[in-house]
């Protein structure tokens, strides 16, 4: 009885463990973390998009330092970190066009737009 509970225990702090962690996660569906970025490359015109839409707030090199970024809450993230970069082309996409809290969306741009932004912050990776 008494190992069952201390298992029991175990089990109910994991999860707790698990759901702190993971609420400071922005989970995209998977449906949207699997496509792939269907536009061609074009960093003139993506950076034109850039500047006029996130540089305010993510930096003109994406590191989460434009002029805005000091009043945000939430983690501006770092465009120029591998970690960023881990993420697939359908996870930007989605943050980007969805927002959440403090990042506005992007409904206003079409889909090329952001695809286009996509790419940009695939550019500034070190
Ligand atoms: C008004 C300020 C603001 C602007 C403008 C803005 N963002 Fe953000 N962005 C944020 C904030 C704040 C977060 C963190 C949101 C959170 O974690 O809840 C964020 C997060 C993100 C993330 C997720 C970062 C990560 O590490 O996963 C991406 C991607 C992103 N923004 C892309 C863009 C793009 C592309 C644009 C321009 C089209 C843009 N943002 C414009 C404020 C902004």
């Amino acid at each position: 009885m008494k190992q069952s509970k201390i298992i029991l225990m175990t089990a109910v702090f994991a999860i707790g463990f698990l759901f702190s962690a993971n609420a400071q996660d922005w989970v995209v569906p998977a449906k949207d973390k699997a496509v792939k970025n269907p536009i061609k490359e074009d960093l003139k015109e993506a950076k034109t998009i850039y500047m006029q839409h996130c540089k305010a707030c993510h930096g003109s090199k994406g590191l989460g330092d434009g002029p805005k970024a000091k009043s945000m809450k939430g983690n501006l993230g770092d465009f120029s970190s591998a970690a960023f970069h881990k993420q697939t082309d359908g996870e930007l996409f989605y943050k980007t066009k969805n927002g959440r809290a403090d990042m506005p969306n992007f409904k206003k741009l079409s889909d090329e737009e952001i695809w286009l932004s996509v790419h940009y912050m695939r550019s500034l990776k070190q």
